[in-house]
């Protein structure tokens, strides 16, 4: 079972950078979860862990934050919380081709107009901290969290 534990932000950080380190060469990530469960964090835990400086800011009125990655193409950054619709993604013109990394925090306002999902996210409330289920989505999700598995060094608390 593909559950963790995160007692506190620092195990979200963790995370990130354990999902950041097994990650293959393209990948899209859903992240479920209520305000506050985490996706943001864990996002961001990510990003940094790819080498990206600087601030990292919420893509909440932005829709989507874009970074420049050191190996080449970009990863973006999204939060679909705000749009009314689907059809609004497309009136962003977001052309994914550059895109290695996809970080999509809700996914399910973008149905449709989204790629699908090599690993789904769930994060929680649990007690003070977060419980976080990971699920893949296609074969490079599989094999991704099998590396997950087989490294990670995320705290836990239960
Ligand atoms: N494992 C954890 N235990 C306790 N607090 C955590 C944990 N992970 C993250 N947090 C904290 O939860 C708060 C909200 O996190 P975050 O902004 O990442 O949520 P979010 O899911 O992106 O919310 P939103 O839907 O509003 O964008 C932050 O203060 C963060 O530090
Ligand atoms: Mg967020």
């Amino acid at each position: 079972m593909n559950e963790f534990f995160l007692a506190d932000a620092d195990a979200t950080d963790a995370l990130g950078a354990q999902l950041a380190r097994t990650r293959p060469a393209d990948a899209v990530v859903h992240l479920h979860g209520d305000l506050g469960a985490g996706k943001s964090t864990l996002a961001r835990a990510l990003l940094r862990a790819l080498g990206v400086r600087g601030a990292i800011r919420s893509p909440t009125y932005t829709l989507v934050e874009r970074y420049p990655l050191a190996e080449g193409g970009e990863a973006w950054h999204l939060d679909l919380y705000r749009i009314a619709d689907a059809g609004e993604l497309e009136f962003l013109g977001l052309d994914g081709a550059e895109v290695r990394l996809w970080l999509v925090e809700w996914p399910e306002r973008g149905a449709g107009a989204l790629p699908a999902a090599d690993l789904t996210v769930d994060l929680a409330m649990h007690g003070t901290g977060r419980r976080a289920r990971l699920r893949p989505g296609s074969t490079v999700g599989e094999a991704w969290l099998g590396r997950v598995a087989a490294g990670h060094e995320v705290a836990s608390d239960s």
